[in-house]
């Protein structure tokens, strides 16, 4: 039976560690992948890095919905071959379109109430290790390719707000002061 965990909002020191590798993939890292999908789903959530929920072993879970899997609404699949939810141990990116970036708005679960344009390579390559410990190279296409680089970013101790514009940063720093004032006095999250 997977279990919701908690999720852990700015301001906690753990979402800006890097996480470990994993050495293998054994049942208590399945059983934690698990307990994440469950908690993105709960959270409407498209990924979830395992720092997310207090974790450092480098694991994150993507489910991007069909609808938003496209290039244009009602256009064909970018990625019809990835079965979703992906669990993805030990991610990295191995090849990028540094041509091909686009900004769009993105969220996080460790930031409520915050979104922000982000530019990023539109298609990239990514290694890991499935589930069952096999390593594998996936290239990933659009939004989905978006969702990857934000989480292994979190697996780098790297959030989503340091690729704001400076504009940006300057708009949001006040939601960011009163998130984080929350998160340290345990208010934030947990709806
Ligand atoms: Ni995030």
């Amino acid at each position: 039976m997977s279990k919701e965990l908690s999720i852990e909002t700015y301001g906690a020191d753990v979402l800006r560690m890097t996480a470990e590798p994993v050495e293998s993939v054994t049942d208590g890292l399945r059983k934690l992948a698990d307990d994440m999908v469950l908690t993105m789903h709960r959270a409407n959530g498209v990924g979830l890095a395992a720092q997310q929920v207090g974790h450092t072993e480098a694991v994150c879970v993507i489910d991007v919905p069909a609808e938003y899997d496209v290039e244009q609404k009602g256009g064909p699949r970018l990625n019809p071959g990835v079965k979703m939810p992906l669990v993805m141990f030990n991610p990295v990116i191995t090849e990028a379109s540094d041509d091909d970036t686009r900004a769009q708005e993105e969220g996080c679960l460790s930031f409520p109430g915050i979104n922000g344009n982000v530019e990023r390579p539109w298609r990239v390559k990514v290694r890991y290790l499935d589930r069952s410990g096999k390593e594998r190279e996936q290239e990933l296409v659009g939004y989905f390719a978006r969702a990857a680089q934000h989480e292994i970013d979190h697996l780098n101790g790297r959030l989503f707000i340091d690729r704001f514009t400076y504009v940006k940063r300057l708009a949001v720093r006040g939601k960011l002061n009163r998130l984080k004032a929350d998160t340290l006095a345990g208010r934030a999250g947990g709806e």
